[in-house]
C-alpha cells in the first residue's frame, strides 16, 4: 500500500467574496493546496465550498471563535498547517482629532490583535509543519496617509509584531512575511464611503469637508487586479527561496518602497499631494477660511 504525501494546507482569515482573501482561496486551490477558507459569516462563503474547499466561520476579534477554528484544523489536518494567511481587515477613514476611539479599537482588534490571537492558537500547527505565515500589512503603515491614522498605525504595529515574531519563529523554520501591500482592486478598496463621515459639521476640517469625503470615495483607481495580487502571494507561499521579510506588492508598492527607502522623511512627506490626490487643496482651504 502506497502511503500519498497530504496536500499542504493553507487557513486564511477574511474570504468574504470581492476581498483579496477569496481571491486567495481560489489560487490556493488552484495550486492544490487543502483551502481552509474562513470569515465572519460562513454563508458568505457558500461559492468557496462549492468549489471543494472546507470552510469555517473565524472573527478574528473573538478568541472563542478562533480557539475552535483551530481545534478543528488540527483535528482534520493531524495537527499541521502550512500556511497562515492574516488577511482580516477593517478600515477607518476619520481625522486624528475626530477619532471615535471604540471604533479606532474594533480596527486594531482586527488588523493587530486578531493577527495575534491567530499565530498565538494555530502556532503549534505551523511549527508542527515548519509552516509560512504571511500578514497582509499596507503602505499606510510606513507612508503618512492624511485621515489614516488608525489604519496606518494597526498596520504599523502589525509590522513592528511581525518583524519580532519572525525572529521568535526562526528556531522552529516557521517563515514570518510582512506583505507591505499597496493598490489591490478590492471590494473593500473599491466601497464608496460618502458616509462614513470622515468630516462633521463641527470638525476642524468642515471647510473642506467635500474635498475630504472625494479623497477617499474610491481607493481602487491604478489598483491591480486581486487575482494577480494572489497570484504573487502563492507563488511565494511555495516558494522553497529564503523570502525577504517584507514583500512589496500591490500598486505602487515598488515605487514607494524606493521612495521611502532613498528619500528623507520630510521630502517624501512634501509629495504627500502626488499620491494622495485633494491634500493641497484641503490644506488650501482650510488655510483660506482660517485667513478670512
Ligand atoms: N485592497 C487594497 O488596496 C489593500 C491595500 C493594503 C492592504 N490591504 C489589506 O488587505 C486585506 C484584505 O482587504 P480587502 O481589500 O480585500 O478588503 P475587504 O474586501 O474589505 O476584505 C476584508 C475582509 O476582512 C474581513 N474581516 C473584517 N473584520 C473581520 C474580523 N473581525 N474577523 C474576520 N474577518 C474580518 C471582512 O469580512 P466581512 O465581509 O465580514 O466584513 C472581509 O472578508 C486587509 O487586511 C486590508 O487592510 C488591502
Amino acid at each position: 500500500m502506497s502511503v500519498s504525501t497530504p496536500r499542504k494546507s493553507v487557513l486564511i482569515t477574511g474570504c468574504t467574496p470581492g476581498g483579496i482573501g477569496h481571491a486567495l482561496a481560489l489560487e490556493f486551490h488552484k495550486q492544490g493546496f487543502r483551502v481552509f477558507a474562513t470569515a465572519r459569516r460562513i454563508a458568505t462563503l457558500e461559492d468557496l465550498r462549492d468549489n471543494g474547499m472546507e470552510v469555517l466561520a473565524v472573527d478574528v476579534a473573538d478568541v472563542v471563535s478562533v480557539k475552535a477554528a483551530a481545534q478543528n484544523v488540527a483535528e482534520l489536518t493531524n495537527g499541521r498547517l502550512d500556511v497562515l494567511i492574516n488577511n482580516a481587515g477593517q478600515g477607518y477613514n476619520m481625522a486624528a482629532t475626530d477619532l471615535d476611539i471604540s471604533r479606532a479599537q474594533a480596527v486594531f482588534d482586527t488588523n493587530l490583535f486578531g493577527v495575534m490571537r491567530m499565530v498565538r492558537e494555530l502556532a503549534p500547527l505551523l511549527v508542527k509543519a515548519k509552516g509560512k505565515i504571511f500578514n497582509i500589512g499596507s503602505l499606510a503603515g510606513v507612508i503618512p496617509v492624511p485621515f489614516r491614522s488608525v489604519y496606518g498605525a494597526s498596520k504599523a504595529a502589525l509590522h513592528s509584531y511581525g518583524d519580532s515574531l519572525r525572529l521568535e519563529m526562526k528556531p522552529f523554520d516557521v517563515t514570518v512575511v510582512t506583505l507591505v501591500t499597496g493598490g489591490v482592486f478590492s471590494k473593500g478598496a473599491s466601497k464608496s464611503r460618502p458616509n462614513e463621515g470622515i468630516v462633521s459639521p463641527e470638525s476642524l476640517y468642515s471647510p473642506a469637508a467635500e474635498v475630504i469625503h472625494g479623497m477617499y470615495a474610491n481607493q481602487s483607481d491604478g489598483a491591480m487586479p486581486a487575482q494577480e495580487y494572489a497570484r504573487r502571494v502563492v507563488a511565494l507561499a511555495v516558494s522553497s527561496r529564503d523570502l525577504e521579510p517584507w514583500v512589496w506588492e500591490g500598486s505602487y508598492a515598488s515605487t514607494l518602497w524606493f521612495m521611502t527607502t532613498f528619500l528623507s522623511k520630510k521630502a517624501f512627506e512634501g509629495m504627500t499631494g502626488r499620491f494622495v490626490k485633494g491634500v493641497d487643496e484641503m490644506e488650501a482651504r482650510i488655510r483660506g477660511k482660517r485667513s478670512s
